[in-house]
């Protein structure tokens, strides 16, 4: 059995103290930390760009797991690189190229992963699963945090489990969006092996972080 890994989205951590939160998180024992990047324009909400990436770095050394829902994407993946991303995730309708940005992203030392909106098929992945370092289900639509997961994103789930499997890479299949302790064993016992989980890790206050996140691994 693959080890599941918890990414705690700051989406939903105390925006004024955003790097105590990345702390307890870290000290609470998650394994990365999911950065939602929102322009207003590719989804209807607005957070955080790089410069708070950068300001952010120093308060853990565990992976930063930036999600770009940004559009244009391109000209800005160097910065998120240099601000301390170490995996980078796109979406293909945010730009024109998937394939070229995901070539990019691999070309400045980072982990390169894509995601797929909840009408997005798996097809998608055709001529992507021979580059990309990890795949993201979205199983909410992207811009907000606390929405409900949306149920059949677990036959993709299982579809993607199954071409990773068959190309025999090491590929993260991570899923985003309404995991808490009722979707995140369905969502494993589909084949996902990375959890970002906002509400659920960030409920309860910082006292409350360790528990969340075992109990979210399963533990
Ligand atoms: C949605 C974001 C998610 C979101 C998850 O666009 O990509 O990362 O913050 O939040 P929860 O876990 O509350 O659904
Ligand atoms: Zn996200």
């Amino acid at each position: 059995t693959r080890p599941i890994l918890i990414s705690p989205s700051i989406l939903s951590a105390d925006f004024a103290r955003l790097g105590e939160e990345v702390r307890a998180i870290d000290a609470a024992g998650c394994d990365w930390v999911h950065i939602d990047v929102m322009d207003g324009h590719f989804v209807p909400n607005i957070t955080i760009g790089p410069a708070v990436v950068k300001a952010l770095r120093p308060h853990s050394a565990k992976p930063f797991d930036v999600h770009l829902m940004i559009s244009p994407v391109d000209q800005y993946l160097d910065a998120f690189a240099q601000a301390g991303a170490d995996i980078i995730t796109v979406h293909p309708e945010a730009g024109p190229h998937i394939h070229r940005s995901i070539q990019h992203i691999k070309s400045l030392g980072v982990q390169a992963g894509v995601v797929l909106n909840p009408g997005t098929p798996a097809k998608m992945l055709d001529y992507l699963i021979d580059d990309v370092d990890l795949i993201l289900v979205m199983s909410v639509n992207p811009g907000f945090g606390g929405q409900s997961f949306i149920m059949n994103q677990l036959r993709k789930i299982e579809a993607i489990r199954k071409m990773i499997d068959k190309s025999g890479r090491d590929i993260r299949l991570q899923v985003d969006g309404g995991i808490d302790l009722t979707t995140a064993p369905m969502a494993i016992a589909a084949g996902a092996d990375v959890l970002v989980a906002g509400t659920a890790t960030f409920r309860g206050g910082p006292d409350a972080y360790a528990d969340n996140i075992r109990k979210l691994r399963g533990g």
